[in-house]
């Protein structure tokens, strides 16, 4: 016979257990690990520095040794040289350049700092994202690269909601830049151009807008705050150009070609990740001119004429750095 008192006890510790499991389940997540074994979520492996060593193979060593942004300190107190002028150097941009970098910030967020292997994955604007499904996986990597201005809504069960950091320029800057990124999305500017370092400036401190010197109108009010944006180092567009796509650097005057975001933001991820992943990147056959080649507009490659950039050397450049293993494809390239 279990006396009275006892089973008092047991409804005592059964109301207890029961408050428990509530207050885990109205309050976070992690809470239940004390009552469930949660199945340990399944991530690609990840091995620190692999992503280095396949970098130094085709850039060679050292290149990480430069900054992925550019910083206040490397123009303020020493006044760095470069030997190119824009998009691949900032020689004759500096004061420009001062001006935009004190306002802005250079620092990689703790958030990936302190992660001991950093799974990247770019998100090209392809349109084989299309009806891809990759939303879920794309949002499961450590870091998430978008480019220009591609949208999120309304495409999140193909392209995902969660981006990282996000490669633009004056004239593909989407212009609502709320709606398209998440709060703590790093906005990073490439220059092509002094005027785009010229453009920032104005829009952060509110200064006159100018409006010449663009090929298209870059947004003339662009809601965000100065600490989430970032200067690219005109570093990696000098070896995507120099290594990637053998461009003559001595030349470059002379040749108009120029690598796309795409292929800049790989050879970023390069440098700052340990796993890079590419989603959505490759354009359709140049003979298939009815095929759109974004996954949110309805433009054909005819509008790549005239661009300066390449895509069949861009594509030889991705092809060759996926059969050596830096990369992955999670879409068909
Ligand atoms: C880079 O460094 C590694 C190891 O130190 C070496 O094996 C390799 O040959 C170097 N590569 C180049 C391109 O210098
Ligand atoms: C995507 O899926 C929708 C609905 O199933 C279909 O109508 C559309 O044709 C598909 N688009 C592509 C590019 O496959
Ligand atoms: C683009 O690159 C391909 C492959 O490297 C080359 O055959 C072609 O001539 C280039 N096209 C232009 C317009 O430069
Ligand atoms: C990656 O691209 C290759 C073709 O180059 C294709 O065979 C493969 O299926 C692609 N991988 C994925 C996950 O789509």
């Amino acid at each position: 016979m279990i006396s009275k008192s006892r089973w008092k006890l047991l409804a005592m510790l059964a109301l207890v257990l029961v408050v428990m499991v509530w207050y885990s389940i109205s309050r976070e997540d992690r809470y239940i690990e004390f009552f469930y074994f949660p199945i340990p979520e399944k991530k690609e492996p990840c091995f620190q520095g692999e992503a280095e060593r396949k970098a130094s193979m085709i850039f060679g060593n050292h290149t990480r040794d430069h900054p992925i942004f550019l910083q206040l300190k490397d123009y303020f107190w020493v006044k760095t040289p470069s030997t190119y002028e824009l998009p691949y150097g900032t020689k004759g941009s500096e004061d420009l350049l001062l001006r935009v970098l004190a306002i802005t910030s250079y620092s990689i967020p703790e958030s990936i700092q302190s992660l001991k292997c950093r799974r990247c994955v770019v998100v090209g604007n392809g349109h084989r994202l299309r009806n891809s499904s990759l939303g879920d996986a794309i949002n499961k990597y450590d870091v998430v690269i978008r480019l220009n201005n591609a949208p999120v809504a309304g495409y999140e069960g193909d392209v995902g909601s969660k981006t990282t950091m996000r490669l633009f320029y004056p004239e593909s800057a989407h212009f609502d830049p709320k709606v398209e990124n998440n709060p703590d999305t790093l906005l990073v500017l490439v220059a092509f151009k002094a005027m785009d370092f010229h453009w920032i400036e104005t829009i952060l401190s509110d200064k006159k807008r100018v409006q010449k010197g663009f090929w298209k109108h870059p947004p003339l009010i662009w809601d965000v705050n100065p600490k989430q944006v970032r200067i690219l180092n005109p570093f990696f567009m000098e070896i995507a150009a120099n290594k990637l796509l053998s461009l003559p650097m001595h030349q470059l005057r002379r040749v108009k070609q120029k690598p796309t975001t795409g292929l800049l933001a790989i050879t970023m991820a390069l440098h700052l990740c340990d796993l890079v992943h590419i989603a959505g990147f490759g354009y359709p056959n140049a003979f298939d001119k009815k095929q759109t080649i974004h996954y949110y507009e309805q433009i054909t490659l005819k509008s790549m004429a005239g661009s300066g950039h390449n895509v069949s050397q861009e594509a030889l450049a991705i092809k060759r750095m996926l059969e050596m293993g830096a990369l992955k494809n999670l879409t068909y390239f």
